[in-house]
Parts: structure tokens; C-alpha cells; sequence
């Protein structure tokens, strides 16, 4: 009967560190996730939200006019919210063919 509660005493004690090896492997120093807080700028999000459907268009190709008409017309066919569609304007319109 001792030997049979040691043994499953001795099985819960590795089973029960299993969970806490992976938690350890898996911590990282904080400093290493702050930058992904940092918020995304225009082109990150131009990047993460434009290019699935047709690749990178440049933003040099259209006029700041053309782009003021062609970014609320991706808009919805990205699915991305005011704030990410204004980000993505300013990005495109900095970079707009003159
Ligand atoms: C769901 C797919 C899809 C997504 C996401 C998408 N596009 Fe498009 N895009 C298209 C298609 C289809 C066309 C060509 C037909 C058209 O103009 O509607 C196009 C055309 C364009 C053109 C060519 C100019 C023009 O007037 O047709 C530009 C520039 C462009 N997209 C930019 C963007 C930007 C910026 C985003 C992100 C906000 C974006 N696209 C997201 C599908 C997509």
C-alpha cells in the first residue's frame, strides 16, 4: 500500500512539473516584448492590411487626389476600422506622387 501511494506521489510530482518547464522556456525578459506595444505606424498597417489581395502597390504611383478616392474604396474591401484607414492615408499621402 506505501508503495503504491509513493509511486503515485512520485508520478504527480513530474506531471505536475510539466506545465512549469514549458512556463519556464517560454518566459521572456520584458525588455524583448516592449517593442511589440509600440503601435503600428502607417506603413506597418499598410503592410499588415494592403497587400493580400493584389501585393504592394506603391504609394509613389497615384496622386495625393487619387489615393484620397482609393483609400476609403480598399477600406472596405479590408475591413479596417477609421483609425487604421486615417493611418494608412497619412502614410500613403506622404508618399504620394507630386
Ligand atoms: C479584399 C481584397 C483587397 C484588399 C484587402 C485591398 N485591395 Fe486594393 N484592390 C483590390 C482590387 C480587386 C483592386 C482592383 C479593382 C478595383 O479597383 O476595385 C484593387 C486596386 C487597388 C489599387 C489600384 C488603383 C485603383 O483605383 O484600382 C490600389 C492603389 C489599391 N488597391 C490599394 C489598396 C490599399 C491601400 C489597401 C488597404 C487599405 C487595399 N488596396 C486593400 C482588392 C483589395
Amino acid at each position: 500500500m506505501n508503495k503504491l501511494y509513493y509511486t503515485i506521489l512520485i508520478a504527480g510530482t513530474f506531471i505536475g512539473c510539466a506545465p512549469k518547464i514549458t512556463e519556464d522556456v517560454l518566459e521572456v525578459p520584458a525588455q524583448e516584448l516592449a517593442p511589440i506595444e509600440v503601435e503600428p505606424d502607417g506603413s506597418q498597417l499598410y503592410a499588415a492590411n494592403c497587400v493580400r489581395c493584389h501585393g504592394f502597390k506603391d504609394p509613389g504611383s497615384f496622386t495625393a487626389n487619387e489615393w484620397k478616392e482609393i483609400v476609403p474604396r480598399m477600406a472596405v474591401k479590408a475591413k479596417i476600422d477609421a483609425y487604421t484607414e486615417g493611418k494608412i492615408l497619412e502614410y500613403v499621402l506622404a508618399n504620394a506622387k507630386q
